[in-house]
């Protein structure tokens, strides 16, 4: 598989301040990165860095195959970016907007209505299009400035926080938006300070604190470094005890401990157990009536690798206005 975005040793000094120190990953051709850490980490230093607005003062980087370090102007071409630096025209409908951003790209009037349809039609804002760019909500118009990066068709779209800000629901409705232009094949690194949201979207998360890359990792491995217990608590229409055996007898199960109509069954792996368990119930005829599961989440990974708590991202976020 060709890497879309490789970078090595990316850093960007502000005076005194190391902003981003000597960071290094490389992004699969298609993959949904992320990049995942607390106000002031680094995030949108290293975004504007592999997008050409911001000079490195060391390290390399290139991105869809455009060494951004040295020719920087040229990779715009190339990528897509959603940034809070809003380019459209309030006055202008939605249509004239994207059809004005396509004439800036060259792309060819024939294509040009095609593309601005297909995408409208992606992200939900058809029959908005006759609509003043200043009349929409806040979603709509969030919906529209990522429509309008990827007008040209970019290999790599990247996007610096995109959710935040946004009410529950239009988060909601982005999010899944992002899994379907995944879906669609291109190459996506989200930022984010939301860990749920890297942990729901990313196949891999890179988690950044203080200007510096603390690891690398699919958010499942991440969650299996953390050595929390995993178990399932089931409870029965009956005294447990009568299912001890079956539930001993469990191949996943490593221990099992039984209080009333109340099960706690030990395992490694909560999605292994779940079928086995429910036949075994089933089988003796017992009928389940709750069932839960506690395991670890990215949040613990995140505290323990990173040594911070996870409240400290969003009271940063909230104090930054
Ligand atoms: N133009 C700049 N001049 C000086 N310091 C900056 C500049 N841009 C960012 N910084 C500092 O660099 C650090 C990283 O900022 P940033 O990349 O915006 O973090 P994030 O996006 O993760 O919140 C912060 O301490 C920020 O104050
Ligand atoms: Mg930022």
């Amino acid at each position: 598989m060709v890497d879309a975005i490789r970078v090595e040793g990316l850093t960007k000094v502000y005076g005194e301040l190391v902003a981003v120190d000597q960071v290094g990953f490389a992004v699969r051709a298609g993959e949904l990165f992320g990049l995942l850490g607390p106000n002031g980490a680094g995030k949108t230093t290293t975004i504007c860095m592999l997008t050409g607005l911001t000079r490195p003062t060391s390290g390399s980087a290139m991105v869809a195959g455009q060494d951004v370090v040295k020719r920087p102007f040229q990779v715009k071409e190339h990528i897509g970016m959603l940034s809070d630096v809003a380019s459209l025209y309030n006055e202008m409908n939605v249509w004239d907007n994207l059809t004005f951003i396509a004439r800036l790209h060259g792309l060819h009037r024939n294509k040009r209505s095609e593309r601005i349809g297909d995408l409208l039609d992606l992200f939900g804002l058809i029959d908005s299009k006759r609509q003043p760019v200043g009349t929409l909500s806040t979603g709509q118009k969030k919906r529209l400035m990522i429509a309008a990066a990827l007008v040209h068709e970019p290999e790599v779209l990247f996007l610096d926080e995109p959710t935040t800000g946004l009410d529950v629901q239009s988060a909601r409705d982005l999010r899944s938006l992002m899994l379907e232009l995944h879906s669609r094949g291109v190459t996506i690194v989200l930022t984010t300070h939301y860990i749920q949201e890297a942990e729901q979207l990313c196949q891999r998360v890179a988690i950044i604190n203080q200007g510096r890359i603390v690891t690398i990792d699919t958010p499942d491995h991440l969650k299996s470094l953390v050595q929390q217990e995993c178990f399932v608590q089931i409870a029965f229409d009956r005294p447990a005890d009568e299912l001890r055996a079956r539930l001993q007898s469990l191949d996943q199960v490593e221990r099992v401990i039984i209080s009333g109509s109340g099960a706690r069954l030990y395992v490694k792996d909560i999605s292994e157990i779940v079928e086995p368990l429910i036949q075994a119930v089933t089988a003796s005829g017992a009928r389940v009536v709750s069932f839960n599961t506690n395991q670890p989440t990215l949040e613990d990974a995140f505290v323990t690798l990173t040594g911070l708590h996870p409240e400290v991202m969003l009271a940063d976020k909230a104090a930054d206005g």
